[in-house]
């Protein structure tokens, strides 16, 4: 489900039996409903809202279906709908729950009303229950919405609220709808609603443990499967995700298997050699595009700085990376006598929920070119960060590595406001060893950092006083984030960072950074937004 053709991915937590059937109304966060099922301790299986009429003809009678969110509005005449006659044929065997949009639909469906909502919700919000949902008893919670439900189909009852929100969590009898978002990481207690609603409600019985031990055998059977002869290539780029797609790659293919890390002049500084420090050069070759993706990425012509403009602009930015990588991979290969027949790709879960929703190209992800020469291998696409970690430190894999934050494949270039130049990524790279040497002197513990943190360039001229003069020069943006247990990304949390770091970061960004020509950077910027609305990168 939800892939095209080209790429394969291992299936891990999905059958087609399963008690849970998930209807996927477009949104993002719908891999969190089957991953939050996955830590209840339930498999499911997840269908596009268009299969569900000839799904819903066969035999298969899940006991929980999940109509999840979406970004539509039920009145859009094009939208994603549910027919009448399934949902008559999924009441009779199926406890029902809609989450954001599918709550919308499920209300409209059995008699409520919708419309747009007076103060529309994104964000943390608190819910408030009014009568007892199994132990769902409250608390934070994200909401994402535009639209609410207004009036309440025949018999339903109200049992939970926000401040804005008073259908927050509506239903009766088998048909429940809620509209804030109990699988995302950030809502409180999500797990207990969901648990109330799959064992209690619905009588699902648990099918799923994360086994690393049988996770390792069934993907390695399944990676020989997926390339069983010829040259295999793997991108190494010395995160998590990359390392431990490399670990199983080898046992699947031994020798057939050939790691690259590619240096496209957008990692951080000093990354090649922590790299090669931590993998070594067996079976591993280190490669300098830099040049190709430089001049690649420096010849998209600009379309900012207005936010559609600069949208575009990073769009290809992001895709041209894509091509980049796959052409560099294919192309280092063959220089070396291989005819590579696949790629295999770190790509986890959280990278494909971003790109399935059309909310960016990851580089890994949307970004690959559509016509491909190899077929893309994703070992461990159905993980979320903190399970690829389980599985990194279960692999073996030294703890700087199962503990490195992540970063995006396009690197520096999407920290910074376009147009993307060498210049500016000289200044970034600079700028960014400060920033991980102040780091690691304030935070040395690594599970004390913030999940992910950056700075980002912003060529936004403003005045400053250095000497006796004033200068115009540039501004630095520090943004650290923090996520909850699944490290999902979806959601994320500001980092409050301590007063001592943000002095010595703003004394030594200014003080030891400058743009080649000698522009000066004279601001330093600390992000405060959470995700939503804003995403942890800025493009
Ligand atoms: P956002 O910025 O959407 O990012 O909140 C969520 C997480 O994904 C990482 N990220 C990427 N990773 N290729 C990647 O491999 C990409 O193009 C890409 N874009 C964002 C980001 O760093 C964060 O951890």
């Amino acid at each position: 489900m939800l892939q095209s053709a080209h790429i394969k991915r291992f299936p891990w937590g999905t059958r087609d039996d399963a008690q849970v059937l998930i209807v996927h109304y477009g949104s993002k966060s719908t891999p969190m409903i089957a991953q939050q099922l996955r830590q209840i301790g339930l498999q499911s299986r997840v269908v596009h809202a268009a299969e569900l009429s000839t799904l819903v003809a066969t035999d298969y009678r899940p006991p929980l279906v999940i109509l999840s969110g979406g970004d539509d509005s039920v009145f859009n005449p094009a939208a994603p709908t549910l027919a009448d006659h399934d949902l008559a044929m999924l009441k009779q065997h199926s406890v029902l729950l809609g989450i954001c949009y599918g709550a919308q639909l499920l209300a409209l469906k059995c008699g409520g009303n919708v419309a747009k909502a007076d103060i529309p919700e994104f964000g943390e919000v608190h819910v408030h229950t009014t009568i007892p949902f199994g132990t769902y008893a409250g608390g934070t919670a994200v909401m994402n919405h535009n639209d609410e439900i207004v009036s309440l189909p025949p018999g339903w009852q109200v049992l939970a609220s926000t401040a804005h929100c008073k259908h927050a969590l509506v239903g009766a009898e088998g048909v429940y709808a809620v509209m804030f978002h109990p699988e995302m990481d950030h809502t409180e207690h999500g797990e207990a609603l969901l648990a109330h609603v799959a064992f209690d409600l619905a009588g699902c019985q648990p099918d799923y443990t994360y086994d690393l031990a049988a996770y390792v055998e069934r993907c390695v059977t399944w990676l020989r499967q997926a390339a069983p002869s010829g040259d295999v290539e793997l991108g190494l780029s010395g995160g998590v995700d990359s390392a431990v797609a490399w670990q199983l790659a080898r046992r699947a293919y031994g020798a057939r298997l050939h790691a690259t890390f590619v240096d496209t002049g957008f990692v951080r500084e000093g990354e090649v050699e922590e790299v090669r420090g931590y993998f070594g050069t067996d079976g591993i070759s280190y490669f300098d595009a830099k040049d190709v993706f430089l001049e690649h990425i420096e010849a998209l012509p600009y379309t900012g700085p207005e936010p559609l403009g600069e949208a575009h602009y990073y769009d290809r930015v992001r895709r041209t990376m894509g091509a980049c990588f796959i052409d560099t991979f294919v192309r280092h290969a063959r220089q070396q006598g291989r005819t590579p027949v696949a790629l295999v790709q770190g790509t986890n879960y959280a990278d494909i929920i971003e790109s399935i929703t059309n909310l960016k190209a990851h580089h890994n992800v949307g970004g690959l070119p559509e016509k491909l020469e190899v077929s893309v291998v994703e070992p461990i696409a159905g993980l979320f960060k903190f399970e690829v970690r389980q599985l990194a430190a279960y692999l073996g894999l030294p703890e700087e590595v199962v503990y490195r934050q992540p970063s995006p494949g396009p690197g520096l270039a999407i920290r910074m406001w376009g147009p993307v130049t060498r210049a500016k990524t000289r200044a970034l790279r600079h700028g960014t060893r400060i920033l991980e040497e102040l780091i690691r002197k304030h935070y040395p513990n690594p599970r004390q950092r913030p999940a992910q943190y950056y700075l980002a360039l912003a060529p936004l001229a403003s005045c400053g006083l250095m000497g006796d003069d004033r200068v115009y020069g540039y501004a630095w943006v520090l943004r650290g984030v923090s996520t909850r247990e699944r490290e999902s990304y979806v959601t994320v949390g500001a980092f409050q960072f301590s007063s001592a770091f943000l002095q010595e970061a703003a004394l030594r960004l200014t003080n030891e950074t400058t743009m080649d020509d000698g522009t000066r950077f004279v601001r330093v910027f600390v992000e405060v937004t959470g995700k939503p609305p804003s995403t942890t990168e800025p493009h």
